[in-house]
């Protein structure tokens, strides 16, 4: 039975994300099913529909990993378009908001506006864009764009590009359809014309798409740099992270929800959300031998060593898994995965650390690997499982989680069926949706432009 919501105590938000750029996904399991087929989304985001998620997610990869010359495939490998998946599940879900991976590098604000903006009236107010700015040339090749834009310079051109959607979607407001059959007049005459001129975009004209239902989609973002943090602060509805344990979830929730102020907003304005993988099983014993079993499976001794390759930019396959550390230090010049955002910096200093990591405490490199990695976030019976969520938001770590099951599609199955009852029962999450669109999920405004004050329209929305 589910209580009320609890007075003086944070809802929990929760959002699912089907996994495949990265090693969470354990695709050699005999359970696993197809990163491509429909029939996968469909189980996942019906399944965070029937659990009143707040929405389902997917990330993104715009050139397929290389590791020493060859295709990185210990991960999976190759996954459809994400606005394309979306589209299609707005047509087979009713509430579950719908959040697409979009990059502000490689695209321009035209065409991804008018894509966003076609969703959100897919999805009736459904929709949101995480406005990611991974740089390098290598993806960039993909895009004939090369490293054309400089490292510095990824952020300035996503405010832009993010400033220019927004004048994209402002450039209707939501009365300008009036299909007024006596004045014989479709349209209000200034529908949707635009004119931008900025450092990275000059465009000017009509944009095609009605204002979206939610003024403007629900903006993601998860940079964790400085500039990343503040872009956040200034421009987000949410913020990802990696952040998933309690002392530096806390630090990092800090540091941005302190940003806020600054940018004339309120620290409920932006929500956190790291991400977190569960393990539930029947008892808190079960679920701690389950959860050392995947970890075990999503770092191989093949993933372990290709993930130290990675640091030291050499071959490291002489070296065995299961034995020490190398003691050659990384070779600064050389970079054996390419289209990995988190081994471009810091190299030698990372390499340093492992080292001292595993010589204090024993362990091998396969161990140093899942020692780094983190293991699994939440793992225990249900109820260990919920009071520790409930705790993570309630003590300032974060105001939900995305959630990223090792298994696809059915890995978050346990998780609604036997946690989120007890979250509702709580009254830290909601029983069933009283909202419609992702925004009023989140408790965020809609964004609304200057002169789109439509009573009929908010009232119809409302
Ligand atoms: C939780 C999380 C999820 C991310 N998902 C994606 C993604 O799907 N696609 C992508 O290109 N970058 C992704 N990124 C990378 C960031 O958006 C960002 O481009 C990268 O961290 C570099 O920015 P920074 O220097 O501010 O950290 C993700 C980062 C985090 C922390």
């Amino acid at each position: 039975m589910s209580g009320p919501p609890a007075a003086g105590r944070k809802q929990v938000h929760l959002a699912a994300q089907l996994p495949g750029i990265h090693n969470v996904t354990v695709w050699s399991d005999p359970r696993a099913r197809s990163q491509i087929a429909f029939d996968s989304f469909l189980h996942l985001a019906q399944t965070a529909e029937r659990g009143r998620f707040d929405f389902f997610f997917l990330a993104e990869g715009l050139r397929l990993r290389e590791h020493k010359g060859q295709l990185y495939d210990l991960d999976v490998v190759g996954r459809p378009d994400n606005l394309t998946q979306l589209s299609a599940l707005a047509a087979v879900t009713t509430r579950l908001g719908l959040a697409a991976t979009v990059n502000a590098t490689f695209n321009e604000p035209y065409e991804v506006a008018r894509r966003l903006a076609t969703l959100d009236h897919l999805s009736a107010g459904r929709t949101a864009w995480n406005v990611v700015t991974s740089s390098d040339a290598f993806t960039g090749e993909n895009f004939r764009r090369g490293g054309f834009l400089a490292e510095a310079d990824r952020y300035a051109r996503a405010a832009e590009f993010l400033a220019t959607a927004r004048e994209l979607w402002d450039s209707w407001a939501d009365g300008d359809v009036r299909a007024d059959a006596v004045a014989g007049a479709y349209l209000r005459p200034g529908a949707g014309r635009f004119a931008h001129r900025g450092r990275h975009f000059d465009i000017s004209g009509r944009f095609t798409t009605p204002r979206p239902p939610q003024g403007h989609p629900v903006i993601i973002q998860a940079g964790d740099s400085d500039t990343g943090r503040e872009f956040a602060a200034a421009e987000a509805d949410v913020v990802f992270s990696k952040y998933n344990r309690l002392d530096q979830a806390r630090s990092f929730y800090r540091d941005v929800k302190g940003r806020l102020a600054r940018h004339g907003r309120t620290p409920d304005r932006l929500k956190i959300l790291p991400t977190a993988t569960v393990v539930v099983a029947d008892s808190d014993a079960e679920a701690a031998a389950y959860a050392d079993e995947i970890t075990r499976a999503q770092v191989s001794p093949q993933t372990a060593i290709a993930h130290l390759e990675a640091v030291w930019g050499r071959d490291l396959s002489g070296y065995d898994p299961d034995g020490p550390l190398p003691d050659i230090d990384p070779d600064p010049d050389s970079l054996t995965l390419k289209g990995h955002s988190l081994f471009r910096r810091g190299r030698a200093e990372t390499a340093r650390r492992w080292r001292a990591l595993a010589e204090r405490r024993g362990l091998s490199i396969r161990e140093l690997v899942i020692e780094i990695s983190g293991g699994q976030t939440f793992v225990g019976a249900p109820r260990t499982v919920a009071d520790a969520i409930d705790h993570f938001v309630q003590t300032g770590g974060a105001d939900g989680f995305v959630l990223v099951p090792h298994l696809t599609p059915t890995g978050l199955d346990d998780f609604v069926a036997r946690v989120v009852p007890l979250l509702q029962e709580e009254g830290v999450f909601r029983p069933d949706y009283t909202s419609r669109t992702l925004r009023d999920h989140l408790g965020l405004p809609h964004d609304r432009g200057e002169d789109t004050a439509d009573p009929a329209a908010e009232e119809e929305a409302s």
